[in-house]
């Protein structure tokens, strides 16, 4: 078995909540556990970044930007997933500047219609549309970086020359960019074999998406929504660290339906559903099981209870951890600092790479 390297990204925009850990961070955790258990000679390597230079391509506030990615990197160390055995780099794209460095030099080979195709960029684009009766988009609103998103997210990726990347369906034409772009890239700049015989492959792994296979996880306010970040409402999700009471709160009144009794039926039931999906994501048990334990006429509020006790003690040790890491400091610097330090390693011998390649 050929060693996997993976590699997944973050932004640094607020602490996570449940719907951030079922779909994506808690793959990082099975991804850690599984490493842990494979013979080191072909053990996966693992990287997981903070990704700052992101966050720059909205509108942002430096003092909370500070906030935010220190507290996102504690997320990832009380999630465990820098622990010891098979445990991944944790580190801060932003301290790493090959990052940047690549992302230019990938810049050089991208179509600008490619990147004006992607739907995060068109999105974006209606959006400023609608707000604007006259049709007519203030310049000032659509900068350079929002449309490069998806190349400096392909130099995150082929800087660990990323066999793997575990990344929800939102995702996956941001990874189609990535891959294409390191094939055009080879193409471009093949390099010499190392026999010194010929032209050789080109620097960059092709990398393969690994799809979250979570279902998303709806808000607990309009279950016909996801939960999202962005959503002004607090109690339409729950962040990992909210405490118990917080918890319970939030899901007694979550918003279900006046039927009685708890049944599996996502199409007419979309609220005691959503609620499912979660109980089933922290209990490992399969929805239609859990349903089937909650069938009696006050089922809706048993099975609240019991899914606030479930989502309670999934995320205690979490929690505990959380609180422990964020009040030290200098800990938490030093963590950074070895995180950068190693991530920077692999980056420079990548980027040498691209050089003798390129020519610079
Ligand atoms: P948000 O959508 O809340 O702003 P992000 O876009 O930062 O969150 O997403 C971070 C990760 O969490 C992504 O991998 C995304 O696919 C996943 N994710 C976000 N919201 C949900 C959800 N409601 N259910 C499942 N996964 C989600
Ligand atoms: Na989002």
């Amino acid at each position: 078995r050929r060693r996997r390297t993976i590699f997944s990204g973050i932004q640094p925009t607020g602490v996570p909540h449940i719907g951030n850990h079922l779909g994506a961070l808690s793959q990082w955790q099975s991804l850690v556990k599984e490493a842990a258990q494979q013979p080191a000679e072909s053990r996966d390597s693992l990287f997981f970044s903070v990704v700052g230079l992101h966050a720059l391509t909205v509108p942002q506030d430096p003092a909370r930007l500070r906030a935010e990615r220190r507290d996102m990197f504690a997320v990832l160390l009380a999630l465990g997933l820098d622990d010891a055995k098979g445990g991944a780099v944790i580190f801060h794209q932003d301290q790493v500047p090959e990052h940047a460095e690549l992302a230019w030099y990938l810049n050089t080979v991208t179509p600008v219609n490619r990147l004006m195709r992607m739907t995060s960029w068109k999105s974006k684009l209606a959006t400023l549309r609608n707000a604007n009766s006259e049709d007519e988009i203030d310049d000032s609103m659509l900068q350079l970086g929002l449309l490069a998103y998806p190349v400096l997210q392909a130099a995150d990726i082929l800087l660990y020359k990323t066999s793997h990347v575990p990344v929800g369906h939102d995702q996956a034409q941001h990874l189609e960019l990535a891959r294409d772009t390191a094939q055009i890239f080879n193409r471009a700049y093949p390099g010499r074999r190392k026999d010194g015989k010929g032209k050789g492959k080109g620097v960059f792994r092709i990398p393969d998406v690994m799809l979250t296979t979570h279902p998303r996880i709806q808000s607990l306010r309009n279950p016909l929504e996801k939960m999202s970040k962005s959503a002004p409402h607090p109690s339409s999700k729950i962040f990992l660290t909210d405490s118990p009471s917080d918890i319970h709160a939030k899901i007694k009144s979550a918003v279900t339906d006046s039927i009685q009794g708890v049944t599996w039926d996502p199409e007419t039931r979309p609220g005691v559903a959503a609620l499912l999906q979660i109980f089933s994501g922290y209990s490992g048990e399969e929805v239609q099981s859990i349903a089937r334990r909650f069938e009696g006429t006050r089922g809706i509020m048993e099975m609240k209870e019991s899914l606030a006790e479930v989502v309670e003690s999934g995320l205690r040790s979490f929690r505990g951890e959380f609180e422990r890491i964020r009040k030290e400091t200098g800990y938490l610097e030093e963590r950074e600092r070895e995180g950068a330090r190693r991530a920077r390693e692999a980056a420079q011998a990548t980027m040498k790479e691209v050089r003798a390649a390129v020519g610079t």
